[in-house]
């Protein structure tokens, strides 16, 4: 018996064919239900004791190893046809380079870029590890003003004076430090905010600020401005609604709705029956803050807007879940691949 086994193995590791029904009639004869390997394993109990060990080692090798060998060869048929198809067919384009899709994030960051280009408006950048004075201090949020815990963020234990930047505000403030009016900048950046990570919340987000410091800056230049923006992103038709609130940096302040772009103003469940969508906030810059960063605010006034890029491309594309941007699912990602 053991023999018997040991030639099998033998008989295995010799096989070899390109021929699929070749390989399935050694399939039948060595695994099917009648095989040789049904036969030795009923013919176990007949084997001296003395020899059990080793052929139920045996049988076990020669149960995986043909096993191995039939799935081996009939995977290689297979494509051995499809190589030999391909070839024949000389038009076919070679080796096909699957190229990558921008991220819907960089998608609509760009889009608002180039909207704010158009009329005018500059990029600047500051750093994502930021220092009290810019991202509060500078800004007009006290040491210990609860308009701080709506922006909580991640401190270092060591060092309580670094942190996290929570909006790109301090870029702003980078910017009027170091140049005098007319600016006309937008800051776009990624931002951290000490949250509980879910569908509508999450620790780092990404946002587009905008800043507009000269003479005679009005209120009105803030609307129309923002009219422009919602109408070039949104479509001709969006309107705008603004709704008083409150910034420590800006007075009077503002949060700024659009008409919503899926039942056109109508209530549909995306609007929650509002007919508007909130998208940014604004107001007019504090003089306070003016000071704060060397600029004379007799002379000088101007606007600040601030939109998350994550808010603009969920109502753009109808994304309906913030973890969905950073958990890098090609599924979701593939589906960007036509939008720019
Ligand atoms: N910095 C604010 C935020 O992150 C947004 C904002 C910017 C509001 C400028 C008003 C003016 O929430």
């Amino acid at each position: 018996m053991l023999n018997k086994a040991k030639d099998l193995l033998k008989e295995v590791e010799a096989f070899s064919s390109d021929n699929a029904q070749e390989i399935e009639n050694f399939r039948i004869k060595m695994l099917g239900s009648k095989g040789a390997l049904k036969q030795l394993f009923a013919a176990f109990k007949e084997v001296p004791a003395a020899e059990k060990k080793e052929f139920g080692v045996v049988l076990n090798q020669l149960k995986k190893q043909a096993e191995e060998k039939i799935n081996e060869l009939k995977s290689s048929v297979g494509k051995g046809a499809e190589v030999k198809k391909d070839l024949e067919d000389y038009s076919k384009p070679t080796n096909l380079q699957e190229i990558g899709s921008r991220h819907p994030i960089s998608i609509v960051k760009n889009e608002i870029i180039e909207i704010f280009n158009r009329i005018g408006y500059n990029i600047s950048e500051g750093p994502e590890i930021e220092d009290d004075w810019h991202n509060f201090s500078a800004l007009n949020f006290p040491p210990e003003h609860p308009a701080r815990d709506m922006q909580d963020t991640f401190f270092v234990a060591k060092d309580p004076d670094i942190a996290l930047r929570t909006h790109t505000s301090s870029v702003q403030v980078r910017v009027m430090e170091n140049s005098t009016p007319p600016i006309r900048t937008i800051s776009p950046g990624r931002v951290y905010r000490n949250e509980a990570i879910s569908a509508r919340a999450h620790c780092f987000f990404h946002q587009v600020e905008g800043l507009y410091i000269d003479k005679d800056v009005s209120f009105a230049d803030l609307k129309q401005t923002l009219l422009y923006f919602a109408k070039e992103m949104f479509g001709e038709a969006t309107e705008i609604r603004l709704r008083p609130s409150y910034f420590p940096f800006t007075e009077p302040s503002a949060e700024m709705d659009v008409s919503c772009s899926i039942c056109s103003g109508k209530g549909c469940n995306v609007c929650k029956y509002t007919g508007y969508l909130e998208i940014l906030g604004c107001g007019m810059v504090d003089p306070n803050v003016l000071e704060n960063c060397g600029i004379d605010s007799k002379e000088y006034s101007g606007f600040a807007f601030g939109m998350g890029v994550e808010r603009i491309t969920q109502l753009k594309y109808n994304v309906n879940d913030l973890r969905l941007y950073s958990e890098n699912d090609k599924e979701f990602l593939d589906q960007f691949k036509s939008a720019f």
